[in-house]
Formats: C-alpha cells, structure tokens, sequence
C-alpha cells in the first residue's frame, strides 16, 4: 500500500504535485475562479470585515500564510489563532466576520469546538477540510475541501500543500470580488499555480542531494529556522516537521526577533536554516544570516534561483524556482520536508508513526 515507497511520509510527498493540481483544476473556470461550495453571494463577501482563522499544529501554519496573503491581496484583516487558544478568549465577532477553521482530518477537537463556539456567536464559518464528510465539513456553513486524498503519515505534507493552495484560491477569489487586484494580476497567477505541481515535482529531485546534506546533522542537539513574513510561517512549518519526527529540538523564529532573546542560544556549529523568497525582505534576512553566523552558527539558505547575495551569506543553499510571491511556500516546503524526512530516517526514526503523537487528535 505503500506504493513502493519505503514510508507513507515519502509517498505522500510524492503525491504533492497531484495534491496541489486537484485542489487547483476544478476551480479554474475559463481564466475565472469559481468555488461552489463556498456558499457566499457576492455581496457577502464584499460585506466581510474580519476574517478569523482557527486550526491545530501545520493547518494552524497555513493560516499563518494566509494571513499574509489575505491581508496583502485581499485587504481584509486576518487574525490567526491556535483553536484551543480562540476558544477560550471571548473572541470579538460581528456579523461580518468569517472565521475560517482549517483541518486535514476534519475531527480535531479543539477545531471542532472552536468552530461551534464561532458559530454561536453568529458568525458565518467556512470549513477548509480534507476528509470528506467528516464532522468539521459537516458542521461548518460551507465547506472547500483540499483534494489531497487520504493522508497516513502522522507528519502532514500533501494535505498541507492542498490547503495552501486551497487558501491561495480563496484569497485570489475575494480579491477579484472586492476589486483589490486586476485581471491581468488574476491571469498572471492562474498561470503561476498551473506551473507550481511541475515545479513542486522538480524540487523532490533534490532528495539525494538533502540527504547527503541531513547527514551531517543527523546527530545535531538543536536546528533553526529563521524567516520573515511569509517564510517566517513556513519556518514554523519546517521547524514542527523536524521535530515531531526525528526529535531533534528545533525553534522557528521571526529573524528579527532573534537578538532579542535566542541568540544566545547559537553556538559553533549550530545550524540555522534560513528562508529567505520575498525579495523586498531579502536585505534584512541576509544582515540575520550574518548576526548568527558571526556567532558561530552555520547558515543554510533557503532561496529563490538568481539570489546570489544570499549565497556570500549562506554556506549552504538550496535554490527554489521562481513563482509568484504569494506562492513561495508551496515551493520552499519541499526542501524543508526532504530534510526532516532525510534526518529523522538517518536518525531510525519511526518516520511514519513518531512516539505520543496521533494522526487525528480527538482529545482536547
Ligand atoms: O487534522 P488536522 O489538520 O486538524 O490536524 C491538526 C494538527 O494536529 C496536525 O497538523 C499536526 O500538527 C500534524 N501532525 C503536523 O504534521
């Protein structure tokens, strides 16, 4: 059932690049985005003033993009919270808030309260769901459902990739509605995601190449990972994978924030990743490769094809394809789950099935 694969973790890294094209092919319609189920009139989404999104662990992670690419594309205000978090904070919701609950499995929990507690409180919740039928996707006012199909590995990967795509179409929905971006914008993108599965594809022909690099670091006490904007919340997202699956300790921190605290905790030879694909931000990412490099650390960069001044920063680069910048973290996660994979195998790790974790947390 594994396809040949020696884990699910691996196939379902694999099955990324149709992940992302099922969750994208049926909403593309003559050059226009139309999501059914999406249950929203036109006004109604002109009418949104808040969005709030709600969700556990990596889904919690895409909403962390999200958040960046709403409020950038679609001018709305997101706010992004952990659900055993929003339930508990007397949230302030309004008619015109949509609460967004993100979820693989569609039972989790903390989600699944969260979304009955948003719902009492008179606000309209879309699900953003995998497993169809599942409580979430019953229980939310309407439902888009990323076509990853059926996720086994406790680490996600496929099912994450579909939901980022899943929250791109979203937002590039919206921003069309309320007049935010162009046609010719809209175009442009279409035409970026139908690239991303190929370039997704490209990207897991690295494995060899990550593997010899995890090796390295097979016996490392601690990894960072650094980032800004949007790769600040892929950082967490490759951070989180490291950790649930090889057990090394791992931190993801918004680069800025480094000297005010972490640093110190960089010695010789520590390995901070860093990510760097927004170009606006490329300056001040490579002024914190070099503050902790200074300290010691050793700087793996994860970048975008043509940033040659990350590599006089890095010691260490793994280059990405270009897309648009919205959609960077479709790409820059591919290398960051081969290192996770690569470490934790390298380390006998039960890759598919890590110790006091479970692939659908029903329990608050
Ligand atoms: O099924 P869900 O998407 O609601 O699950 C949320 C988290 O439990 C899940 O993403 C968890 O963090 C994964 N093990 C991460 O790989």
């Amino acid at each position: 059932e594994k396809g040949g694969y020696e884990h699910f973790m691996l196939k379902e890294m694999y099955e990324q690049p149709k992940a992302i094209t099922d969750t994208f092919s049926p909403r593309l319609k003559d050059g226009m985005i139309e999501i059914e189920e999406l249950n929203m009139t036109e006004e109604e989404i002109k009418s949104i003033q808040k969005i709030m999104i709600v969700a556990c662990g990596s889904a919690y992670h895409t909403g962390m993009t999200a958040k960046y690419v709403f409020e950038e594309m679609a001018r709305i205000p997101v706010e992004v919270d952990v659900a055993s978090e929003f339930r508990y904070r007397n949230p302030i919701i309004t008619d015109n808030t949509l609460v967004m609950v993100i979820s693989q499995s569609g039972e989790t929990a903390d989600t699944l309260a969260a979304l009955r507690e948003a719902k009492e409180r008179g606000a309209k919740v879309l699900g953003v769901v995998n497993v169809v039928g599942s409580s979430i996707a019953r229980e939310a006012d309407g439902v888009m459902y990323t076509w990853a199909g059926p996720e086994i590995a406790v680490a996600t990967t496929k099912a994450y990739s579909a939901q980022l795509i899943a929250l791109y179409l979203l937002a590039m929905k919206m921003s069309q509605v309320r007049g935010t971006i162009d046609a010719d914008q809209l175009t442009g993108m279409i035409e970026d995601l139908k690239s991303l599965p190929t370039q997704v594809e490209m990207l897991l022909e690295n494995k060899k190449k990550i593997q010899k690099f995890a090796n390295r670091y097979q016996a490392a006490e601690q990894i960072f990972f650094i980032g800004r904007g949007i790769d600040y919340a892929i950082s967490q997202e490759g951070s989180l994978k490291l950790k649930e699956i090889s057990y090394i300790h791992s931190e993801a921190y918004a680069a800025g924030e480094l000297k005010h605290g972490t640093i110190s905790l960089v010695e010789e030879g520590t390995l901070v990743v860093s990510v760097l694909t927004q170009e606006p931000l490329y300056k001040k990412m490579i002024s914190n490769m070099e503050e902790v490099r200074t300290r010691g650390a050793f700087v793996m960069a994860v970048t975008v094809e043509g940033n040659l001044e990350a590599e006089k920063a890095a010691d260490y680069v793994l280059y990405i394809p270009k897309t648009n910048e919205y959609f960077m973290n479709s790409l820059a996660i591919i290398p960051l789950q081969l290192f996770a994979y690569e470490i934790a195998v390298g380390r006998g790790c039960d890759v598919d099935k890590p110790r006091n974790l479970a692939k659908s947390v029903t329990v608050e």
